[in-house]
C-alpha cells in the first residue's frame, strides 16, 4: 500500500508528469478561451446579418407595396410578396391597411395583436424576429408591413460553427497532449538513463557508458557525464593503486615492528635472565668469600689479643672492608634480583625499594599505596611492575627535580593498574629523548597485553599509567616471548 502510494507520489513528481500536464492545461485553457470567444463573434455576426437584411427587405417592400397598393394594383402586389416570400428566412408577411386590418396574409403569421416589433435578433425570446414597416404614398400612412423571420436558419449555423470550433480545439488538445507526451517520454527517458547511470556510478561502478543519441542538450550532458565518469575511474584506479602500495609498505612495517618487538623481549628475558644469574653468583661465590675473608679477619683478631696491637688493627680494618663490600654486594644484588621480591612478595619489594629510594633521595617525598590482591601476580608481572618503578624512580631523580612522588598500584576486578606521579619538571619535548628506559616500560607491558601511558606537560611532571588485564597473563617464569 506504502509502496504503491510512494510510487504514485514519485509519478506526479516526475519531470514526465509535470511537463505533459503543463502543457495540456495551458493549452485547454488557451483553446477554450479561443473558442468561447469565437462563439460570441460569430453569434453577433449572424444576428446583425439578420437584423440588417430584416430592415433592408422590409424597407424595400413597403415601397413597393405602396406602389402596387396606389395603383389598387392587388394582383401584382400578391404576386410580388409571393416572390419576397421566397426568401428562406421570412417566416411570414402579412400587409394591414390603414385601420390595421389584414390585407394580405402570408406564410405563418402569429395570431395576436397587430403591430410587432422586436428592436434586434438577439433579444428575441420566441424564435422569430419580428418587424414592422410604414407603407407611405406621397408622405399619406397607406397601411403597415409586417415581416417575421424565423431564427432557426441562423441559430442551425451557429450551431454548426460552435461544433466546428470545438472539434478543432479538441483535435488541437489532443494533437498537442500526444506530442507533448511523445516528446516528454523521449526526453524523460534519456533523464532516466542519465540518473540511473548516475547512482550507478554513485555505487561504484565505472564501467558505465551512455550512449549519445543526439547532440542536443541531453546529449552533450551525456557526453560530458561520459567523460566525467573515464576522469573519476581513472583517479579511483590510481588511488587504489596508491592504496595498495601504502597496505604494502605497512604490512612490511608491521612486520618490522613485531620483529623488533620480539627482539626486544628476547632481549629483556635475556636481560633478566642474565641478571638473576649475576645475583645468584654474586651470592654464591662473592658472598661466601666475604663471610670466609670476615671469618679469618675475626680469627686473626682473636689470635692477636696480647699480641700486636697493629696485627688487630689490620684484622679491624679487613673487617670493616668486607663489611662495606657485603654492604655493596647486597646493593648489588638487590638491585639485579631483590630476593625480597621472591621471599615476600611485591608489595614488600615495592616497599623495600622505595625507602632505598628515599634514602637516597630525601628531598622528594615518595609515597606507595596499594589496594586489592598483590599476592599471587605471578613472577613474570612481578618482576615487570618492580622494573618499571625501579626505572620511573630512577628517572625521578636523574631528571624530575620533583618534590613528590607516588606510587599507586591495585587490583581492581581483573585489572591491574599502576600508577606512578611525580609533580616535576616534566619531559621537554625539544629535547630528543636517547634512553631505552620508557621504550623498555612500553616493551615490558605490551609483552603482558597491557597498555602503557605516558602524559607530561612541561612544568607539570610526568604521569605514567600501566593497566594490564590479568585474565590473559600467564603467570610464571619472566620469559618475554
Ligand atoms: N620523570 C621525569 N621527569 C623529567 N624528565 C624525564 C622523566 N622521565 C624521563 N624523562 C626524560 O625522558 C628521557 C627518556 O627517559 P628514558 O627513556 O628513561 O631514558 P634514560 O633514562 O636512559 O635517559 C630522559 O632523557 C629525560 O629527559
Ligand atoms: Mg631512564
Amino acid at each position: 500500500m506504502r509502496i504503491a502510494l510512494s510510487m504514485s507520489t514519485t509519478f506526479f513528481r516526475s519531470l514526465r508528469f509535470r511537463l505533459i500536464a503543463s502543457v495540456v492545461t495551458i493549452e485547454i485553457v488557451m483553446l477554450s478561451l479561443l473558442v468561447w470567444n469565437n462563439i460570441a463573434i460569430i453569434h453577433t455576426t449572424h444576428t446583425d446579418r439578420l437584423r440588417d437584411t430584416a430592415f433592408s427587405m422590409i424597407q424595400q417592400t413597403a415601397n413597393n407595396s405602396g406602389t402596387y397598393m396606389a395603383a389598387v394594383d392587388y394582383a401584382t402586389l400578391q404576386y410580388y410578396l409571393e416572390k419576397v416570400m421566397g426568401y428562406k428566412e421570412l417566416a411570414y408577411l402579412v400587409i394591414l391597411d390603414r385601420n390595421d386590418g389584414a390585407v394580405i396574409t402570408l406564410g405563418s403569421a402569429p395570431r395576436k395583436t397587430w403591430p410587432l416589433m422586436d428592436s434586434h435578433p438577439a433579444r428575441v425570446t420566441d424564435g422569430v424576429f419580428d418587424i414592422s414597416g410604414e407603407i407611405l404614398v406621397a408622405d399619406q400612412p397607406m397601411g403597415k408591413v409586417l415581416m417575421g423571420f424565423s431564427l432557426s436558419l441562423m441559430e442551425e449555423a451557429i450551431r454548426k460553427s460552435r461544433i466546428r470550433g470545438i472539434s478543432i480545439a479538441a483535435t488541437a488538445i489532443i494533437l498537442t497532449a500526444i506530442v507533448t507526451v511523445l516528446i516528454g517520454l523521449g526526453l524523460t527517458r534519456r533523464l532516466g538513463m542519465l540518473s540511473i547511470a548516475a547512482q550507478d556510478v554513485g555505487k561504484g561502478n565505472y564501467s558505465i557508458t551512455l550512449p549519445i543519441e543526439t547532440k542536443d542538450e541531453v546529449g552533450r550532458t551525456a557526453t560530458a557525464f561520459n567523460r566525467m565518469v573515464a576522469e573519476v575511474s581513472n583517479r579511483t584506479r590510481k588511488l587504489e593503486e596508491a592504496e595498495a602500495k601504502a597496505r604494502k609498505a605497512e604490512t612490511r612495517a608491521r612486520k618490522l615492528l613485531a620483529e623488533n618487538r620480539q627482539l626486544t623481549r628476547t632481549s629483556l628475558t635475556a636481560l633478566e635472565d642474565e641478571r638473576k644469574h649475576l645475583a645468584r653468583e654474586l651470592h654464591d661465590e662473592l658472598g661466601q668469600c666475604i663471610t670466609a675473608i670476615r671469618a679469618d679477619a675475626r680469627s686473626i683478631r682473636g689470635l692477636s689479643k696480647g699480641c700486636d696491637d697493629r696485627v688487630d688493627a689490620s684484622a679491624g680494618a679487613i673487617l670493616d672492608v668486607a663489611s662495606r663490600i657485603y654492604e655493596v654486594v647486597h646493593s648489588m644484588m638487590q638491585r639485579l634480583r631483590p630476593g625480597v621480591l621472591d621471599d615476600l612478595g611485591l608489595v614488600e619489594a615495592l616497599k623495600e625499594e622505595l625507602s632505598a629510594w628515599q634514602e637516597r633521595n630525601p628531598y622528594t617525598k615518595c609515597k606507595i599505596t596499594v589496594s586489592g590482591d598483590l599476592a599471587s601476580l605471578g613472577e613474570r608481572i612481578n618482576i615487570t611492575i618492580y622494573r618499571i618503578v625501579q626505572e620511573c624512580l630512577t628517572n625521578v631523580s636523574k631528571y624530575a627535580q620533583a618534590r613528590h612522588v607516588t606510587v599507586d598500584l591495585s587490583n581492581t576486578s581483573g585489572k591491574l593498574v599502576l600508577n606512578v606521579v611525580d609533580d616535576g619538571k616534566g619531559i621537554d619535548p625539544t629535547i630528543s629523548a636517547g634512553g631505552l628506559g620508557v621504550i623498555g616500560m612500553r616493551e615490558r607491558v605490551e609483552a603482558l597485553g597491557g597498555k602503557f601511558q605516558l602524559e607530561t606537560a612541561q612544568g607539570k611532571g610526568v604521569s605514567i599509567m600501566v593497566t594490564v588485564p590479568l585474565m590473559n597473563v600467564e603467570k610464571g617464569t619472566t620469559e618475554y616471548a
